[in-house]
């Protein structure tokens, strides 16, 4: 299916002052409630990876985790979990971060990856590039690599693709609120 971005944005719904004042929240919803537009989403992910030499998909609490199994799932590789603090069971590492809204912890599992692991990091959004930078930074303490870190969307005026590519990650969203 070919890729409309005009279609994705008009399915993102912003809301002023969630959740908290001076932030606009895009909310992802209305395009997980169209099948057609998750479809060009899937799919675009699916053709840009599918030659790629990712070995892993790595994908972040909690909305990152839908288009995630989607992309392990189509793509036939492994699927990483990146969990807020306390969720995930077994032996784990923990990296703190910030976000547009505040601050949290998130961990992997120390099994779950190892040195020539090829990981591509999904969320929905960068925002601050808090989240993506503290998974990348999970992802190279287990001596694996981040082959990219991939979104829906990127809000650029809060710097977060430019910081995670000064890092040394190449991002990839599929559209962009100024
Ligand atoms: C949101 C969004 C990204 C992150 C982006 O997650 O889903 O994961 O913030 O912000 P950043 O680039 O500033 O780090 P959030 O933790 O709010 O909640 P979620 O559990 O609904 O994904
Ligand atoms: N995560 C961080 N900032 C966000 C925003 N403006 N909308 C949705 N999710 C976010
Ligand atoms: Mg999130």
């Amino acid at each position: 299916m070919i890729f409309d971005e005009f279609t994705i944005k008009s399915l993102i719904r912003p809301v002023p002052g969630f959740p908290k004042e001076g932030v606009t929240f895009r909310d992802i919803t209305p395009l997980y409630q169209s099948p057609r537009a998750m479809r060009m989403v899937a799919d675009s992910l699916i053709q840009r990876y599918v030659e790629s030499p990712v070995t892993h998909i790595g994908a972040i609490d909690a909305r990152g985790f839908l288009l995630g199994a989607v992309l392990a799932y189509e793509l036939n590789k492994p699927l990483i979990l990146f969990r807020k603090a306390g969720k995930l069971p077994a032996d784990c590492l923990r990296e703190a971060y910030s976000t547009e809204y505040g601050e949290a912890h998130i961990e992997v599992h120390r099994d779950a990856l190892k040195e020539g692991d090829q990981v591509l990091l999904l969320d929905d959004l960068i925002a601050t590039g808090g989240t993506f930078l503290a998974a990348a930074r999970l992802v190279s303490q287990l001596g694996a690599e981040v082959y990219e870190a991939a979104a829906i969307i990127d809000l650029p005026d809060l710097g977060g693709s430019r910081l995670i590519q000064d890092a040394g990650i190449a991002t990839f969203t599929l559209c962009a609120f100024e």
